[in-house]
């Protein structure tokens, strides 16, 4: 097929993204009878959501029976530290019960207890054991569960495909274009509506628990394109234990489980540390705090040989762990040689989780663009400036579900449906316009992209550092269009790559820009030059595309707490002060 030839294919619901908040979408608008696609970029069963790791919290109340859905309303919110979207905060607590029940029965396989019900660990800064698992690979099992699902309903789902454009005609969208990665084929999907599931934008750093081609920000600049606004971009999280060594995985998760199990942060010194950060949660306090104490440990001089702190669990027995976090015993056995039963794992902090993302309807998840939804870590709204571990493999199923709901209805109730040529004409143009010889390599781009961010823009952030960052940014906007694209018989790696970087330097400048103006420190976006976290602050900043393409920065407010919901929080005894100290 020549460049500028392309397909259609039609369907009631295109859901863009194969992870687990796409899939769930996927299936209740297949359950409620419409015809639906799935698009993916990586590999079916590859997807981002294997890596999710060590759990997913629900209040079933089966270890802990004091828990409740309202006590994990308040630790969530709490721990968001009040700039999370109280309304969507309270259905995934309401909710996740009946989702990790439903997704058991589909055969996510969660570990029991011996009356049967499902078991539950202890994670980071929950009163409760709350979180579910399958061992360390609690992702892994909810996604294998999901595909079998969408596969017994017959769900096609297409891998290989990279959505370029969500098309929109006069605020209203009718579908995506996409082209095939590996023979460059590019479709048209026309659809009723599209639900947005394309993951976050921690790939951009230098370390990242994410892999190449995951979390480049694309659904960010999808949705920014066709007027859609972003939420808390400056709220990332760092994952307090990355991988340090080998230098190419640095940065690789290794769960939080590992601490859940009983496991302990041990600096360079031989010193078992968090006491002086959280004396009360020790190893299992909230993920900013933990992920700041092993940066101060490490940059004040007590890091480990490799530049990390370590991390112990060979006080558990090797049966033991194989049986919890087998996962993590084969990975520092694979990569390293180390036996962690024998021996403690060196770590530090890695780029995780996009707290921020785009706004949407709380119930519904609807974007605003009509037609366009969204679901999973592309959304902003659950986290606030923090998120507690096993919240977001909850938010997946409960939005994805949501989601596809409204999706489904809006498709059911539609009569007349919008095509729009030159809509589609302009999406091949742009495609068309990356494909040229230049003398720019991409790879090399995103490399530096990575460097930026965790230079300009990691765990602890000022003024200086944020405008260098920007200034950095701008030149890289100027190169990228120098960029060498080729499409050759290997396939379309270089348009593959063109896109993620525009998409990742997009989404770049939006953290950069709301890092900038959060002029307090506050969950995980920690300011050296304002250390303290301010009232006057307590707002979201927002970020959408001006008529002249350039992002613009707004203060949102916070929505209040219901009666209700200000009771529960009233009613609950929560610490939420660092003890720890602030790097200057
Ligand atoms: O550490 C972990 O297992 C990560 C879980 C999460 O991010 O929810």
């Amino acid at each position: 097929m020549k460049s500028r030839e392309h397909s259609t294919q039609i369907s009631n619901i295109l859901v863009v993204g194969s992870g687990g908040a796409g899939l769930r979408a996927a299936i209740e608008a297949k359950m409620a009878g419409l015809a639906v696609t799935v698009l993916g970029k990586r590999t079916k069963g590859d997807v981002h959501t294997v890596l999710a790791a060590g759990g997913i919290n629900a209040a079933l109340s089966n270890v802990d029976p004091e828990d409740s859905w309202q006590q994990h309303f308040a630790d969530t919110y709490l721990e968001g530290y009040g700039i999370g979207e109280p309304r969507i905060v309270e259905l995934m607590a309401k909710e996740a019960p009946d989702l990790v029940e439903e997704i058991d029965r589909w055969g996510a396989n969660l570990a029991k207890l011996e009356n049967g019900k499902i078991d539950q660990r202890y994670f980071g800064a929950h009163t409760y054991r709350r979180t579910c698992y399958s061992g360390d690979y609690t992702g892994r099992s909810i996604l294998m569960a999901l595909l079998n699902k969408a596969n017994d309903l017959n769900i096609p789902i297409h891998d290989s495909q990279y959505v370029t454009e969500i098309l929109v005609r006069d605020g209203t969208c009718f579908g995506a274009m996409s082209f095939n990665i590996k023979t460059g084929e590019r479709t048209v999907h026309l659809a009723d509506a599209v639900i947005l599931a394309t993951g976050g934008h921690t790939r951009i750093w230098r370390k990242s628990s994410s892999r190449r081609y995951e979390n480049t920000g694309d659904g960010f600049y999808l949705g920014l394109k066709v007027g859609c606004k972003l939420t808390d971009m400056e709220m990332v999280q760092f994952h307090p234990t990355g991988m340090v060594i080998p230098e190419e995985i640095a940065g690789t998760l290794v769960t939080e489980a590992v601490r859940g199990e009983g496991g302990r942060l041990i600096n360079g010194k031989g010193e078992r540390f968090m006491n002086k950060y959280d004396s009360k949660r020790m190893e299992l306090s909230t993920r900013d705090r933990v992920a700041m104490a092993n940066y101060t440990e490490i940059i004040e001089g007590r890091a480990t040989p490799n530049g990390g702190v370590y991390l112990d669990i060979s006080h558990r027995d090797k049966d033991f762990i194989l049986e919890k976090l087998p996962r993590m015993y084969r990975q520092y056995l694979d990569a390293l040689m180390i036996d962690i039963s024998k021996e403690p794992m060196e770590v530090s902090p890695t780029a995780h989780y996009s707290m921020g993302g785009l706004v949407v309807n709380p119930d519904d998840h609807w974007t605003g663009i009509e037609g366009l939804y969204a679901a999973g870590e592309v959304t902003g709204g659950l986290h606030g400036a923090n998120r507690l571990g096993g919240n977001s493999l909850a938010e997946i199923l409960i939005f994805g579900k949501r989601a596809g709901r409204a999706a489904a209805d809006r498709s059911k109730q539609m009569d007349v449906h919008l095509r729009s040529k030159s809509v589609i004409q302009a999406a091949q143009e742009k495609i068309d316009s990356f494909i040229k010889q230049g003398s720019e390599l991409a790879r090399p781009l995103q490399r530096n992209l990575r460097n930026i961010m965790w230079d300009c823009c990691g765990v602890v952030r000022d003024q200086d550092k944020l405008k260098t960052g920007l200034e950095k940014i701008a030149d890289l906007k100027k190169v990228i269009k120098d960029v060498d694209v080729r499409l050759d018989s290997e396939g379309c790696d270089d348009l593959v790559l063109v896109f993620d970087l525009e998409a990742s330097i997009l989404s770049a400048e939006a953290t950069l820009l709301s890092a900038l103006e959060r002029k307090e420190s506050r969950g995980s976006h920690q300011r050296s030059d304002f250390p303290n976290s301010s009232e006057s602050e307590k707002v979201n900043y927002r970020i959408h595309l001006d008529e002249n393409h350039q992002l613009k920065i707004s203060r949102h407010n916070i929505q209040p707490l219901e009666k209700e919901l200000q009771n529960i929080v009233a009613g609950t005894n929560e610490i939420n002060n660092f003890e720890g100290k602030l790097i200057e």
